[in-house]
């Protein structure tokens, strides 16, 4: 029975954690600050409790440098379950009902003008550059009707009906006025398709989606209304859901609309767990938090930290680890002709590298895969609507397993031919 030590895991999410998290988790599990009584038995409203949760977001805050002020330019840190596709409806509900509150108000309160401009102006524009962002589309369009859904880019349609680059911007068709533009939403790593932006984009009220790629290189926060992610991936487990959300699109910096007029107005109303007034409001506590799961993000969070003291954004230590071993790896596929990698170089994700082995032959891919597992080298399947190889390079997969895997594809590559 293989142990901990004798395997490394590219498992795309959930993802491995750092070992001594683990370790030190299970003490924590059966007794908290030797209280006798385990971590997941306090309760969420206790003091060690509200300590854990506080140590969580001023990490994140350190990490990404986000602004910590109750003005408009501040972020609130979130928590909250539901995962990633939680957020692609909260994304929903929140800014609709933001954006009808401030519509309502510039047009002096006249509903009939407003159900108006619901019908024939407001629109959710959506870059769909890989399947995560088209399921968050599809969200939107369920929600509101596809009608109020522009998509600003498809990229199947710059690619002979798959994923794998980002068109170029003058073909983007984004919104106009900004006025009209409730969001703007990307995801910012296409963990199915391997697919990455190297920066982001500009919008009105811009959404993006880190689930994939959360605390992995630094991020201008100022840019974004809102940033969200699952946590199963670079941050902890699976369980609870980060989100940073800008002050100015909440209470009191912002309204929001009368659960009501959004009635008459056949607009949707979330549910109250996925209301982030209501969830910044009560310090993430609105109801029970799975306090455990924040004590683990903070624990690998803090790990980040000591790991770059003094670097500027704190983030910085990490994203350079993460770049290092992604070249190293890209380095290798590109010198040999048996492998080819699925994205666009111009797009190429750092966390996930989605790869065929000679142009997709099934015996292949099957003998490479057991080839790596019997060194150890797990998870390394591709996702099952798109097949192939991914190598997911999260923060916790260490250099070591990097360059083992590095080797392995050099060595399956001679022998094979
Ligand atoms: C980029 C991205 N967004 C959203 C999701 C959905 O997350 P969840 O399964 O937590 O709902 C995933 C899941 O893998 C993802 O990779």
């Amino acid at each position: 029975m293989p142990s901990r030590n004798d395997v490394y895991y590219f498992g795309a999410g959930p993802a491995p954690l750092p070992t001594p998290v683990l370790e030190q988790a299970s003490k924590v599990l059966l007794s908290y600050n030797d209280s006798g009584i385990g971590i997941t038995e306090i309760s969420h409203r206790s003091s060690d409790a509200n300590a854990i949760l506080a140590h969580a977001q001023s990490s994140l805050r350190q990490l990404l440098d986000i602004p910590e002020s109750d003005g408009p330019d501040g972020y609130q840190i979130l928590f909250l379950q539901g995962g990633g596709s939680g957020e692609f409806s909260a994304v929903v509900y929140n800014m609709v009902s933001m954006w009808v509150a401030k519509r309502l108000k510039a047009l002096g309160g006249d509903e009939a003008k407003l159900k108006e401009e619901v019908e024939q102006k407001m629109k959710l524009d959506y870059f769909v550059t890989g399947s995560w962002s088209l399921k968050a589309s599809q969200e939107a369009s369920r929600l509101v009707g596809g009608e109020s859904v522009n998509i600003v880019t498809d990229s199947r349609k710059h690619n002979d009906g798959k994923f794998g680059v980002i068109a170029p911007t003058e073909s983007w068709t984004q919104t106009q006025s900004e006025q009209d533009t409730v969001l703007t939403y990307y995801c910012d790593n296409e963990t199915v398709d391997g697919v990455e932006f190297q920066s982001a984009p500009s919008g009105a009220n811009l959404v993006a989606d880190m689930s994939s790629n959360f605390l992995s290189r630094a991020v201008d926060v100022r840019k974004h209304a809102v940033i969200f992610g699952g946590a199963q991936k670079n941050i902890g487990t699976t369980g609870i859901t980060i989100a940073i959300v800008s002050n100015s699109i909440l209470p009191p910096h912002a309204e929001m609309a009368d659960p009501k007029l959004l009635r008459k107005l056949g607009l949707p109303i979330g549910p109250v767990v996925l209301d982030w007034p209501t969830i910044a409001k009560n310090n993430s506590l609105y109801n029970t938090l799975p306090i455990f799961d924040v004590w683990i993000a903070g624990q690998v969070m803090g790990r980040l930290l000591d790991q770059s003291p003094s670097a500027n954004p704190r983030i910085a230590g990490q994203e350079a680890e993460s770049n290092r071993k992604a070249q190293m790896l890209y380095k290798i596929l590109d010198e040999s002709p048996i492998y080819h990698v699925v994205p666009d170089k111009s797009v190429r994700s750092r966390m996930n590298i989605c790869v065929r082995v000679k142009g997709g032959d099934a015996d292949a891919e099957k003998t490479f895969i057991k080839g790596a597992e019997a060194r150890g080298l797990m998870g390394l399947k591709g996702h099952r609507s798109v097949g192939g190889i991914r190598i997911s390079n999260y923060n916790a997969v260490p250099v070591a397993a990097a360059e083992k895997l590095a080797k392995y594809m050099v060595d399956f590559a001679n022998e094979t031919k």
